[in-house]
């Protein structure tokens, strides 16, 4: 389970190729190679990805799958579906797999499936008796992985017009958060859940006071977490709470009961065919071979752009309106996994783990941030993702938008010379270039777990652990002290820049 020294080696490998194609810029490497263009392709269902913009020949390519085959890839995934602790640092397992998929016949995988199972006839349920009420609009009060999951599905996803229940998502413990998502909602037609995980998280528990108070009642208050007693003594009884498990982390947990708000917002068929969009992608890393495995070819892009290439940032960029949302999933998902220096035994580690990830949607960005991408002087690569049938009659704008996301991608990669060097573009900038057939929930279950998966990979290469995030706890320390402080109550506050600030902050003549 810990990373093997064996590793170094091929990280020294991949960096020998890395030198030897210094000189070989992305448009040269598919000009030398006829079949590239169709070659560096895989397709898994709704899923199509394109990987020949990326920096490496075949060559390079046959280093990195042999660092997947040394980092044991195949049996880290049999691992994770087998509810093994992944997460040894927590002593648990991270059964992500076994809400949407039926892998593995080790005993912790079957009951947590079980659990699972059990958890959406009792989902689907409290959606059925809700619908029974005047209720419409319903508040999801939760925030990281208790609500970027959600959030992103939702807006992706919802159709034109609102069915059943209008979904709407409070995290900021910012009262200006609160204030807007109640605007115009009227408390006798409204529902609210408190989803968290602990039931311990300040800016949940402060946002479903407020919003308790705003109700005025608490018949329409749900609660999905894994602390029963919490949220009892909070005030919301077990049989209006769905559960939750210390065996699904927070950023991987969109598939269990903190999915409520998609199926109210979706319909329990739409979160049903998420769920069965992610299993096949489950089933795809699980079994597919190495070379054709889109996991395993997508982590190892990773990190020969973050390790062979020393890449330290990374950009998502959605040609889709509706996956607008997706890099700040994403930025949780990739960079609370992956934001970590030293390996599963302590020992700080040898590469350079998680790059910076962040993004936005297409064409907006090209007005904003490109022009740094394609003329600045750090390399972002960036991982592109087009949706092919559209949602909407506007087929010129569709067309356009198209034309955009292919433009981006080659001007990326090949730059352009000029006479003027105010004019010219140096190119060999990386991307990938997924393409969507159509935002179906199947389609959007299979891309964010594939993202996942290629996260793990990636911190199995690394020998890091992908399901702790024990880098969040010391600010919350702080900033619990701190509270009596702003209270204008006594406390104890050693540090002298803190303690100006207070004052500035305390002042009274303002
Ligand atoms: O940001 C830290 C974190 O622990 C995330 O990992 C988690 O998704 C989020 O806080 C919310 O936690 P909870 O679901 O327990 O409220």
């Amino acid at each position: 389970m810990d990373r093997t020294p064996a590793l170094d080696a091929h990280f020294e490998t991949l960096r020998a190729h890395a030198a030897r194609l210094r000189d070989t810029p992305i448009k040269r490497l598919v000009a030398d190679d006829a079949s590239r263009a169709n070659d560096f392709v895989l397709r898994v269902g709704p899923l199509y990805a394109h990987f020949a913009r990326q920096r490496y020949d075949r060559a390079a390519l046959d280093a990195l799958f042999a660092l997947g085959e040394a980092a044991d890839f195949a049996g880290a995934m049999r691992a994770l579906v087998d509810g093994e602790h992944v997460n040894p640092t927590e002593g648990r397992a991270a059964l992500h797999t076994a809400l949407r998929s039926h892998l593995s016949q080790a005993p912790a995988a079957v009951a947590a499936h079980d659990e699972a199972t059990a958890a959406l006839a009792r989902m689907r349920h409290l959606i059925e008796s809700l619908q029974d009420t005047p209720v419409t609009d319903v508040v999801s009060i939760g925030i990281g992985g208790s609500d970027l999951g959600p959030r992103l599905v939702v807006d992706a996803l919802k159709p034109p017009s609102p069915g059943r229940f209008r979904v709407h998502f409070l995290s900021n413990v910012d009262g200006a958060a609160a204030q807007r998502v109640l605007a115009g909602l009227d408390p006798k037609r409204t529902a609210a859940i408190l989803v968290s995980k602990t039931f311990g998280t300040q800016e949940t528990l402060l946002n479903g006071e407020i919003v308790r108070e705003w109700l005025g009642h608490d018949t329409h208050l749900l609660a999905v977490t894994s602390n029963l007693a919490r949220a009892a003594a909070w005030g919301i009884p077990e049989e209006r709470t769905l559960p939750m498990w210390d065996w699904v982390g927070g950023r991987y947990s969109l598939w269990s009961a903190v999915g409520l708000p998609i199926a109210l917002a979706l319909g329990m068929p739409a979160f049903e065919q998420l769920l069965a969009g992610a299993a096949e992608m489950d089933a795809h890393v699980l079994q597919a071979p190495l070379r054709e495995n889109l996991g395993a070819w997508h982590a190892l892009t990773a990190l020969w752009n973050r390790n062979a290439l020393g890449f330290a940032s990374q950009g998502v960029f959605t040609y889709d309106e509706r996956l607008k949302l997706l890099p700040a999933h994403l930025q949780q998902l990739v960079m609370e996994s992956l934001g970590k220096s030293v390996h599963l035994d302590g020992t700080p580690v040898t590469e350079s783990t998680v790059p910076v990830w962040w993004g936005g949607a297409g064409t907006d960005v090209q007005h904003s941030f490109f022009q740094a991408l394609h003329q600045g002087t750090d390399i972002v690569p960036g991982d592109f993702v087009g949706v092919v049938l559209p949602d909407h009659p506007h087929r010129e704008s569709h067309r356009a938008l198209f034309a955009n996301l292919l433009a981006q991608t080659e001007a990326f990669a090949n730059g352009q010379g000029s006479d003027d060097p105010h004019r010219s573009y140096a190119g060999n900038r990386p991307s990938t270039l997924f393409l969507v057939d159509s935002l179906t929930p199947r389609a959007m279950g299979a891309l964010v777990a594939l993202y996942e998966h290629s996260v793990y990979l990636q911190s199995r290469a690394w020998g890091i652990n992908a399901f702790d995030q024990f880098g969040v706890e010391l600010g919350k320390q702080l900033a619990s002290g701190l509270l009596p402080a702003l209270r204008g109550q006594a406390a104890d506050i050693a540090d002298p820049v803190t303690r100006a600030l207070l004052d500035e902050i305390l002042r009274d003549d303002r």
